[in-house]
């Protein structure tokens, strides 16, 4: 795991947004995961300066998000379909036929979340998954107990999760209970993982899922063990981790051999 410490929201954002770039520029057709909430805000807005000024190009970028509220309909204003066109696809020249969002609306669960499954595996899997992370240790949906090897599912949001979300909702009864997320399991499997993370709020996560002991009460901790995650989080969220200095140490040695 390459821990990469930045002083704040803009730095963090703009090294995803790099790393993303290179990537599309190394394989046009990249098969990018992708997340939402307010943390890859940043980062999406930086992709769009990228295509707007310096010509980006995602015409044949594919993409997978992690997670939808179930029972939301796309159209609705406060789906992860909505905020995916909203903050990114409208702005950038992917073809929708390319981009993949799980269906708030599936009637046959089971079904869907294999077909998504069977969705990734047919573009090849996913190049580079973006990651954000819940106050509670989640990657994607999956909430403190899921299975680490998990696959798509349904599942129920936590407490914690519902309380955090309800910011985008008029109010908290409003926060769907139910959501369809990729696994860790699925998630895992990615070529390359990004995970971000900005604020104190996330700092004792952080701490858990680079630092604790790999368990499903973190479900970000198993990136652990992943031959190539990267943890990108400004000073704040990497307020509680024990080890900086040497985080900081490794990089700079790095980033001196242009790694
Ligand atoms: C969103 C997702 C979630 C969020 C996490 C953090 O697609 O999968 O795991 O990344 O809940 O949300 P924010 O960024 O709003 O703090």
């Amino acid at each position: 795991m390459r821990v990469i410490i930045t002083e704040n929201y803009e730095e963090m954002s703009k090294r995803a947004a790099k790393i993303i770039a290179e990537q599309i520029k190394r394989k046009p057709n990249s098969v990018l995961g992708l997340a939402t909430g307010s943390t890859p805000l940043g980062t999406y807005k930086e992709l769009i300066r990228m295509h707007r000024e310096e010509g980006l190009d995602f015409s044949k970028v594919v993409t997978f998000n992690l997670d939808e509220y179930y029972g939301l309909a796309p159209t609705h204003p406060q789906s992860y379909h909505y905020f995916m066109f909203e903050n990114l696809f409208n702005h950038i020249n992917i073809n929708p036929r390319n981009v993949h969002i799980p269906d708030g609306l599936a009637k046959d669960i089971k079904a869907f979340c294999e077909n998504y499954e069977e969705e990734i595996r047919r573009a090849g899997g996913i190049d580079l998954q973006l990651l954000g992370i819940g106050r509670d240790g989640h990657i994607a949906f999956n909430e403190p107990g899921s299975p680490l090897m998990g696959r798509t599912t349904i599942i129920a949001l936590a407490e914690e999760t519902i309380k955090d979300n309800a910011r985008f909702f008029k109010s908290e009864a409003e926060v769907p209970r139910l959501a369809i997320t990729m696994g860790c399991g699925t998630i895992m499997e990615a070529r390359k993982i990004i995970l971000l993370a900005n604020g104190e709020g996330k700092a004792d996560a952080i701490a858990a899922t680079v630092e604790g002991p790999i368990t499903s009460q973190i479900t970000a901790s198993i990136l652990q063990m992943h031959p190539n995650a990267i943890i990108i989080v400004d000073e704040a969220a990497a307020m509680k981790l024990r080890r900086k200095d040497y985080y900081r140490h490794v990089n700079r040695l790095l980033e001196e051999q242009g790694l």
